[in-house]
């Protein structure tokens, strides 16, 4: 299945519709983007916890960068304040200065592309890739209640056994997850220092333990003058799903660049939600096809 299949789709809110935007948006952003050594970019499938990466990243990387009273995510959803490679360039020019893009140092960029689909600029420099992963049925689970809430209401939603079926033969945004998600993990192994694979999972288990591994592949180690003033903590609850669901701007405001509520990011935020919803049926196909992938 295309990278990309569906992109331009979250337009209209058809994930399974329209392949060109996307196409362009990609193709755009690998004649013109140049990484520096300096970048981070955070990456991830959709559903997998990427709302979360970012806003964790976001306030380990430019903590000192703003003032604690004005973190920019209590004004902000997470999504806005890193640019998404793919649909920043088509959508807004398909030649962007990106020198000075961000008023945050160094910049930082997102991307749901594949590890493969990077292009050499960011391969070769020295950037830093922070990714994340998650059960594959809690985030299909995830993906399918999010189109649900997204679609155009003039369509049906596709029936949970149709779209598990689509999901398992790789048929949605950036799919096959597998080939995702092993493509990433190859690379990390390889790679350390490049990029770090994070799993949602052993976020909610010990967020605090997690921080203190992103903080020092970022090379922003936490001073222990601020783990005794409790700032590891206090990351960790400003990002936290209820504290992030409850802001004013993730209750009311939208994703202008698909006209997305950003509430829609935010439904459980729950390890195994998994078992409300699939059939034994459709979690021994996705075992099995686990078992063949992880060998
Ligand atoms: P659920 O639908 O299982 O609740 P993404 O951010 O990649 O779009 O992933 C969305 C999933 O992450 C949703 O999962 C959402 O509820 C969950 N999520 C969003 N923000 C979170 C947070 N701060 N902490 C934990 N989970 C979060």
């Amino acid at each position: 299945m295309p990278i990309n299949q569906g992109m331009r789709s979250t337009n209209n809110c058809d994930f399974y519709a329209s392949l060109d935007g996307g196409l362009k948006a990609v193709t755009y952003m690998q004649r013109h983007f140049q990484a520096f050594d300096s970048d981070v970019i955070v990456s991830g499938l959709q559903k997998c916890g990427t709302t979360w990466l970012k806003a964790l990243t976001f306030s380990t990387l430019y903590r000192n960068q703003f003032a604690k009273d004005e973190h920019p995510l209590l004004s902000f959803n997470p999504h806005p304040l890193f640019r998404s490679l793919e649909s920043y360039f088509y959508l807004k020019n398909p030649c962007p200065n990106l020198e000075n893009i961000s008023v945050y140092k160094p910049r930082a960029f997102s991307t749901h592309l594949p590890c493969a689909s990077l292009l050499a600029s960011i391969k070769d420099s020295n950037c830093k890739i922070v990714f994340v992963c998650r059960n594959p049925m809690d985030m299909f689970i995830s993906l399918w209640f999010f189109l649900d809430k997204v679609r155009d209401k003039s369509k049906e939603l596709l029936p949970l056994d149709e779209a598990f079926d689509k999901f398992f033969r790789g048929i949605f945004p950036f799919g096959p997850f597998f080939d995702h998600v092993l493509g990433y993990l190859k690379a990390s192994r390889e790679n350390p220092n490049k990029i770090l694979f994070l799993k949602y999972e052993d976020l909610k288990e010990d967020i605090v333990s997690q921080l203190n591994h992103l903080d020092v592949f970022l090379g922003v180690l936490f001073t222990e003058e601020e783990e005794n003033e409790g700032v590891v903590e206090e990351i960790a609850k400003i990002c936290s799903f209820d504290n992030l669901k409850e802001l004013e701007v993730n209750k009311k405001g939208i994703n202008e660049s698909f006209g997305i509520p950003y509430k829609a990011y935010f439904r459980k935020g729950e390890v195994g939600d998994w078992s409300n919803h699939l059939t034994p049926a459709m979690v021994e196909r996705l075992e099995k096809l686990m078992q063949e992938k992880l060998v």
